[in-house]
């Protein structure tokens, strides 16, 4: 194992986007114990930056409003991107990162993931490795099911568990509010109180046609009547006070508001940039939520800043 070779700079920064998933449909546990998906992810404008700078050995730190509830030992994805990649390279993981965080934690928009996404990039450019689109791509699939969207952006059909990905065209801006909640919710225990609530028996999931052509012609009304996601119920089952968050936000005037991902963030779509401000504040005032932030979407994927 060897030192990484020189590069000209000591420090990289990646910004990197969260996501909301515009579809998520779920099939039945798979063996694995995974659910095939037709996810159906968009890029939204909330950045976290991931900066990588030459050090003896792996560091993690975070900052940001909820840098306390990040795990800043090896079990931080960010962490596990960059040890990855060094083994792919037969390198020492020698890199000091930093996350300078502003997406939801444990929120069901993919932060963590967006973290690991950014550390990949990021160490992969201090690093001088240059490696293949298509080996990051398969590293962020190992990482985990939503790890390569966030280095692709935009929008894209997740198929599998969520990491073969299609892109797909988006015609214009949508505006969105997302709700924040205290606590987050387990990915793991949605999924399986989804399976309790379907019995395990889920029908294969499929795209939806009207969705897909209503991110197509960048159509805000049309994505509204085609938002879903399976796993709602189960989230709502969870965490009931949700429903009150929802509908506090279609009374302020969403086209459409649905829990993003596995929750507990909820997600409003707004007819324009202004209709999403007055959104929030009316959010912000219903005290259903923790925080209330307008993002607008397609955002691009992971980049290094100048
Ligand atoms: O792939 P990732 O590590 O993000 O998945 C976290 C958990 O979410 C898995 O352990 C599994 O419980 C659940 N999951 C699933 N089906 C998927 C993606 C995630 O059951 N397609």
């Amino acid at each position: 194992m060897t030192s990484a070779p020189a590069t000209p700079a000591d420090h990289v920064t990646v910004r990197v986007p969260a996501k909301v998933n515009v579809q998520l449909a779920v099939g039945p546990p798979r063996p694995d114990g995974f659910h095939d998906l037709a996810n159906v992810f968009l890029a939204v404008g909330l950045y976290d930056e991931v900066t990588a700078t030459r050090a003896g050995g792996l560091e993690l730190t975070c900052s940001g409003p909820d840098a306390s509830l990040v795990p800043l030992d090896g079990s931080n994805l960010a962490a596990r991107a960059a040890v990855r990649l060094a083994a792919h390279h037969n390198l020492r993981p020698d890199v000091r990162l930093h996350i300078s965080k502003d997406i939801p934690v444990a929120g069901g928009m993919a932060g963590g993931s967006a973290d690991a996404a950014g550390a990949l990039l990021a160490c992969d450019a201090l690093w001088g490795t240059a490696t293949p689109r298509e080996e990051l791509l398969a590293i962020c699939a190992e990482l985990g099911s939503d790890v390569p969207f966030p280095l692709v952006g935009g929008a894209a059909l997740g198929e599998g568990r969520g990491e073969r990905l299609t892109p797909l065209p988006v015609g214009g801006a949508f505006h969105w509010v997302f709700a924040t909640a205290d606590g987050g919710l387990s990915t793991p225990a949605v999924y399986r109180e989804f399976d309790r609530l379907t019995g395990g028996r889920a029908p294969e999931p499929a795209p939806s046609a009207e969705l897909l052509a209503a991110l197509d012609a960048g159509d805000a009304t049309a994505l509204a009547a085609a938002l879903s996601n399976d796993l709602q119920p189960a989230a709502l089952s969870l965490r009931p006070s949700l429903r009150e968050t929802l509908d506090a936000g279609t009374g302020a005037g969403a086209l459409a508001a649905l829990v993003s991902g596995s929750g507990p963030t909820c997600a409003f779509l707004a007819a324009d940039a202004d209709a999403a401000e007055l959104i929030a504040k009316a959010l912000a005032a219903s005290g259903t939520c923790r925080t209330a932030r307008v993002a607008a979407s397609p955002a691009r994927g992971a980049e290094v800043l100048p």
